[in-house]
């Protein structure tokens, strides 16, 4: 790698790169990624590995404190984090203020935005206690948020938290529990949640990892930098695709036009369609997510005896798009996002959740990311240069 530091100013010359596409703004010792072979670590182990065998949470410990939790490590992680599920109740009021209709991605980045009032007291980034605490009360506290914008957008009571249960089911419950009847949990949802958030635990520097850094490098909350965070995940060129994706699917199944069409028209570029969930900046051959992501989408829909002509649809447009010379030469492969919408929908989330889901899979990257930070001696506040294009001078 070149130091640009040293090279620019050495020679006087600015490095233009629009979209950060050949610029590292840090060293990191969270996530690997070899985008040429489709490989993907979280701290050297591989996703596979970590998608197979472990949990949410073990995952998150692991990224987050740098090593896979011991029975011990795990057991105390666990109980911390259902220690601060709860929400202030004038934070479940919060939701009174919002529209009916409002979109969960802003009602959630809105809500954890507001937890930054309730804990100012613990805003020190230098100190690791308080530093800890924040963070147990962010990843216990978010997935209640994300459940109460789901259930504020369907004009259902809210639940409260049930922490004799295990992170992924009491997600589940808050979601899919009525009042005052029991819930009963489905295996098979658990596992493919689980395995789900694992899949979007962490990706490097992401543009929303990149905006939680960003915001945390001028020393501001945890709080305020993961709600930024959510805002830059919302897009659909971001974790707004799984949403799009379904949009798109759904599209063509009511129009009734062959995917050979509709690719024909991405091709052509018409008025800006995209393949969406297709293409990725760092993988240049299959997104290892989205290979596992596949195989979960073909086994939960047939475990919870779903058909879905969605999943068709998708098999049928990557089959179209992966022989054709268009993707071929711009090395456009299925993304994550390309077939976890299908999982979700046929778990029972609206659309609208979709985005929600990978934003709760990625917090504890968001966390990892932003505690490396604040440790790392080299840190300096995030300023951009710009090369300056407009009138040199002009007098009124
Ligand atoms: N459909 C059709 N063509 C595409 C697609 C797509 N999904 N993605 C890229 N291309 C084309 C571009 O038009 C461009 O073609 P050109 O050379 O003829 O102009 C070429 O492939 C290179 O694309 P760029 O936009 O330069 O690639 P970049 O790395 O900047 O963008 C991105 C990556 C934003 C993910 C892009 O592939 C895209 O928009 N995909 C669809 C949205 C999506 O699925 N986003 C989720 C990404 S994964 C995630 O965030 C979790």
């Amino acid at each position: 790698a070149i130091d640009v530091a040293k090279l620019t100013k050495e020679t006087g010359l600015t490095a233009l790169d629009y979209g950060f596409v050949n610029t590292a703004a840090t060293r990191s010792s969270i996530t690997y990624i070899d985008g040429d072979a489709g490989i993907l670590r979280y701290r050297g182990y591989p996703i596979e590995e970590l998608a197979e065998q472990k949990t949410f949470l073990d995952v998150a410990h692991l990224l987050i404190y740098g090593e896979l939790p011991t029975e011990d490590e795990l057991a105390s992680f666990d109980h911390r984090v259902r220690r601060h599920t709860l929400l202030h109740e004038d934070l479940r009021r919060f939701f009174d203020a919002l529209p009916r209709d409002a979109h969960p991605m802003s009602a959630l980045s809105s809500a954890v935005s507001a937890l930054s009032t309730y804990y100012e007291a613990d805003h020190d980034p230098r100190d690791p206690d308080k530093v800890d605490k924040q963070t147990i009360r962010l990843l216990a506290k978010m997935p209640v948020i994300a459940a109460y914008a789901h259930k504020k957008s369907i004009g259902q009571a809210f639940l409260y938290p049930d922490n004799s249960m295990s992170f992924v089911e009491n997600y589940l419950k808050l979601n899919f529990g009525i009042q005052a009847e029991p819930y009963v949990q489905n295996p098979v949802m658990v596992r493919a949640l689980e395995r789900l958030l694992i899949l979007h635990a962490d990706h490097e520097q992401n543009a929303s990892t990149s905006t939680v850094r960003l915001v945390g490098s001028t020393e501001a909350n945890l709080f305020a930098s993961v709600s930024a965070g959510i805002h830059a995940l919302s897009g659909p060129l971001h974790g707004g695709a799984n949403e799009a994706v379904l949009q798109m699917l759904r599209g063509i199944r009511d129009s009734g036009e062959s995917v050979e069409r509709f690719v024909e028209r991405v091709k052509r570029k018409e008025q800006g369609v995209k393949l969406m969930g297709f293409g990725h900046r760092v993988y240049k051959n299959y997104d290892p997510r989205a290979k596992l992501v596949k195989q979960s989408a073909e086994e939960v829909l047939a475990q919870l005896g779903v058909r879905d002509p969605l999943l068709d649809i998708a098999q049928e447009l990557e089959q179209v798009a992966l022989a054709d010379d268009y993707f071929k030469e711009r090395k456009l492969y299925p993304n994550v996002d390309f077939y976890t919408g299908v999982i979700y929908k046929a778990m029972g989330f609206p659309e609208r959740m979709f985005t929600v889901l990978f934003a709760i899979g990625r917090l504890p990257g968001w966390i990892a990311h932003w505690r490396e930070m604040m440790l790392d001696p080299q840190t300096k506040i995030g300023r951009p240069q710009q090369l300056y294009v407009g009138p040199v001078e002009r007098h009124i």
